[in-house]
């Protein structure tokens, strides 16, 4: 394989195992972030990019700095100046190379290069061998400066280990979920869950199978599995409100406890008819689950009122949301195989938690009891097979009632007897900082937890800083397209091990669709170019609106009206719309 392209410069000045300088050759041209590569004292491949370009003239550097003795040393020296010119670039060292067969591992380099050796431009064949696919690689780009290197992800250190993509609003971050989509449910036939507040995925479209695997499934709330606090939330009443809350909690057990089988809007209608008999009565008769009883209390004209304010807020959320109840199961409408878009663009910011708390929730403890059920089960057979167990009827017994868990799990969707990866877009909503919601818990649990049982997360936000610590630096591949603010760059950097201080600094210089990816799913840390989802023929909702062509396509409209309107009035026509 060939290492080394043309020679650009000799190694000159300080040099450690992390950097060098070298002078460069007068004739090449040499980019900020080129791959290099140059011969250790072991005679070693060590390569590396260029982090620095300088500019040197040494016969302009002397001392003589104002405009008019540089005018007559330009006058003096005429065309030896340029000769004089030096371009030096400063290197980081990435690494040694390490061959092994076709592929090329990056190690950590040991010994400094030697000053006059000679840096060459680092081969794609090389950079293509680094970032090789594997089995179970996805194509997310190329590499920044090198078109020609396709960079690929490792699916399984995506999924079990977590990811991020964050970046300002625009730089790209939903063009890189689609691409990863498309990869992932096209490619290696994965599930994927999309949790999607704005609406950026309702119009997918795969580049090769086109809605073929991809599922919109309206978000709903499905009130009989909340308890009277999320109720509570959900209908907004306000968090000390207790006693507002504390005869909700009381109507809402009751009627629970009285229809069972009743779920939906039913259940929200029937819990104000019960408050409204209350107010009627002026005594609220309610199930008492700790002493299995009805119970009986006086109301006073005080209760009565807050009671009223309870039923109004229950009549405001029935006005608009009524449209949004269910009695249906969200994780049910789940498919293996497909990109399942949770469209929870109807509902406000507050109900969106809990729904999306409920379906983490819901997900995340379905996987955990079948892995737990398979292993169990796959220890049992086993045991039995090696003859280290009886064949009892207990153990009969076992084994009948875990394949009836599996089953139950794979009966309320087949996409849960498998690993899935949940992306959270907007995921700073669900999991700020500083808040405890049932949402930021399970968003926690699966990214500490979720490897185990394989329940991936990827986390998508604008906001970095305002991500929960804990959820942000759970995940370990970062994708960091454009991000300016200060703030957000020194919090993606405290949660990113692999992010150094000199990749930070080209974050705030990317261009739409430039990332920088660090982590374990790819080989090594890179600058790249994610592709345009569209133009691989592919089509999400979220794109740009085009403000200026949408203000132009009405102007053109009025435009055509009032030329028709013309045209009527030169004929003498009234024209009236
Ligand atoms: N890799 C890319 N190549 C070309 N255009 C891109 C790329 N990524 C994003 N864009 C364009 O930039 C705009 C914003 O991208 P989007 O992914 O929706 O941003 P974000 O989700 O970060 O707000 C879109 O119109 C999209 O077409
Ligand atoms: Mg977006």
């Amino acid at each position: 394989m060939r290492i080394a392209e043309d020679a650009v410069g000799i190694v000159k000045g300080e040099a450690s195992v992390i950097g060098y300088d070298f002078s460069a050759h007068p004739d090449v041209n040499l980019q900020f972030g080129e791959f290099v590569v140059a011969q250790n004292r072991n005679g070693e491949w060590v390569i590396g990019t260029i982090r620095k370009l300088q500019n040197i003239n040494w016969l302009l550097i002397s001392g003589k700095s104002t405009y008019q003795s540089l005018q007559l040393d330009l006058e003096q020296y005429g065309e030896s100046i340029e000769d004089n010119e030096e371009v030096i670039a400063s290197v980081r060292v990435l690494g040694k190379l390490n061959f092994n067969g076709e592929r090329i591992d990056v190690l950590p380099n040991r010994v400094p290069i030697p000053n006059g050796r000679t840096v060459y431009r680092l081969s794609d064949e090389v950079l293509k061998a680094i970032y090789n696919p594997g089995e179970g690689y996805i194509n997310v780009g190329t590499l920044l400066l090198r078109e020609n290197v396709p960079i690929y992800l490792n699916a399984d250190e995506l999924v079990s280990r977590h990811f991020a993509v964050l970046a300002v609003t625009g730089a790209g971050k939903s063009n890189t979920v689609a691409v990863m989509i498309s990869q992932i449910v096209e490619k290696l036939r994965g599930t994927v869950v999309v949790l999607d507040p704005h609406g950026d995925y309702v119009k997918l479209k795969l580049p090769d199978t086109g809605k073929k695997y991809v599922k919109i499934i309206d978000a709903k709330i499905r009130p009989e599995e909340m308890d009277s606090e999320e109720l509570a939330d959900l209908i907004e009443v306000a968090k000390n409100a207790t006693i507002q809350r504390e005869f909700l909690a009381k109507a809402w057990e009751t009627i629970k406890y009285e229809n069972p089988n009743l779920g939906g809007r039913e259940l929200i209608e029937k819990l104000m008819e019960t408050i409204n008999d209350w107010i009627r009565n002026k005594a609220a008769i309610y199930w008492d689950e700790g002493k299995k009883d009805y119970l009986t209390e006086e109301l006073k004209s005080d209760r009565v009122e807050t009671l009223r304010g309870v039923v109004l807020r229950l009549r405001r959320f029935l006005r608009n949301y009524g449209g949004l109840l269910t009695s249906e199961d969200l994780i049910s409408q789940i498919e293996p195989g497909k990109a399942n878009v949770i469209d929870l663009g109807p509902l406000d910011e507050g109900q969106m938690k809990v729904v999306v708390g409920k379906l983490l929730q819901g997900i995340f403890e379905a996987r955990v009891d079948y892995e737990k059920a398979r292993k169990t089960l796959e220890r049992i057979e086993e045991e039995l097979r090696e003859s280290r167990a009886a064949k009892t009827s207990k153990l009969e017994e076992e084994i009948e009632e875990l394949k009836e868990l599996m089953k139950s799990i794979e009966k309320k969707s087949k996409a849960l007897a498998e690993p899935i990866l949940m992306i959270v877009e907007e995921a700073h909503i669900f999991a700020p900082q500083g808040e405890h919601n049932d949402a930021v818990r399970v968003l926690s649990r699966i990214a500490r937890e979720g490897r185990k049982f394989g329940v991936g997360l990827g986390i998508v936000s604008q906001r970095p800083n305002k991500l929960n610590e804990d959820v942000l630096s759970q995940t370990n591949t970062k994708i960091i397209l454009r991000i300016v603010n200060p703030r957000d760059q020194e919090y993606v950097l405290k949660a990113s091990e692999q992010l150094s201080n000199d990749l930070l600094a080209d974050i705030a210089s990317l261009g739409k669709g430039e990332a920088v990816i660090v982590g374990q799913a790819i080989a090594l840390p890179a600058l790249v170019k994610i592709y345009n989802f569209k133009e691989k023929g592919g089509d999400y909702g979220g794109e740009d609106i085009g403000v200026v062509s949408r203000w132009r396509k009405r102007a053109e409209e009025e435009k055509r009206e009032e030329e028709i309107q013309q045209a009527y009035e030169d004929e003498g026509i009234e024209y009236d719309l």
